[in-house]
């Protein structure tokens, strides 16, 4: 019979988690990085089916950073490639299931018809998703901030906004995760322990799950067992009990 995990007692509303892992569960096979970059798909597209089972309501994966175009030609277009059929499949199953879908990042140095199809997918979401699904690509948090101090000065420049009325607010609704509550918790396997420049703003008071096991074999398990734990923590917001 198959073993059924217990549920934890509380379920974050919003989870970040950094996807990391690929390149050395690859290595470790003796295998190239890119069918670890396949097989971490995979994970993904399950992952996030089980998140949305769980009845997380905000879930930002991070899939490809600033930082990654340092990566080979070679690599770069595996992972381009596999974007381009989970566009094909998986990102359409998840509308059909009730998953909203929506990119974070600047995307417009990808091909042509990946940009086309993200737009595509973007612009036909459902209107009262399960789950909204954030995928960060060519995303940094450094760029994102960067990307909204632009978008804030041409307003106030346009006259729209003045400086005396910028407050926490007011940044956060000139990011990409605009209207989206902040990760309650950040799960990253693979046994690094940093942010790598994901959510630096959103990250203010998020809770970290580290774990040691690499992205291609992160399991419904290792989900659970991040969840349980961040349902024992004790958030006080700078605050005292
Ligand atoms: C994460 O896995 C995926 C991307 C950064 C695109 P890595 O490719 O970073 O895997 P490791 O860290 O080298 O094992
Ligand atoms: C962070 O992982 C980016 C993604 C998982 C997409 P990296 O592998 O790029 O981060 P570092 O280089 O270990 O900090
Ligand atoms: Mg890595």
């Amino acid at each position: 019979m198959r073993k059924k995990h217990e549920l934890p007692a509380v379920i974050p509303e919003s989870v970040g988690i950094i996807m990391d892992g690929n390149g050395r569960w690859a290595k470790k096979r003796g295998l190239p990085r890119s069918l670890g970059h396949s097989k971490g798909a995979g994970v993904f597209r399950d992952t996030v089916f089980n998140c949305r089972d769980l009845g997380v309501k905000y879930l930002t994966v991070y899939a490809f950073s600033t930082e990654n175009w340092k990566r080979s030609e070679e690599e770069i277009d595996a992972i381009v490639n596999i974007l381009r059929e989970y566009l094909k499949k998986a990102f359409t199953e998840f509308k059909d299931e009730n998953i909203s879908v929506k990119f974070i990042g600047d995307i417009s140095p990808f091909p042509q018809d990946v940009i086309s199809e993200i737009k595509r997918l973007e612009a036909d979401n459902p209107a009262n998703p399960d789950m909204h699904l954030n995928v960060a690509l060519n995303y940094g948090g450094r760029a994102e901030l960067v990307h909204a101090f632009k978008l804030m000065l041409a307003d106030v420049e346009a006259g729209k906004l003045s400086a005396e009325n910028v407050n926490e607010e007011t940044v956060d609704n000139y990011l990409y995760t605009a209207g989206q509550p902040d990760p309650d918790v950040i799960i990253r396997p693979s046994g690094e322990q940093r942010l790598s420049n994901f959510m630096l703003w959103q990250a203010a008071y998020s809770e970290f799950w580290f774990d040691n096991v690499l992205w291609p074999d992160f399991s419904k398990k290792d989900l659970l067992r991040a969840f349980a734990d961040y349902a024992n923590r004790d958030r006080r917001y700078g605050g005292r009990k």
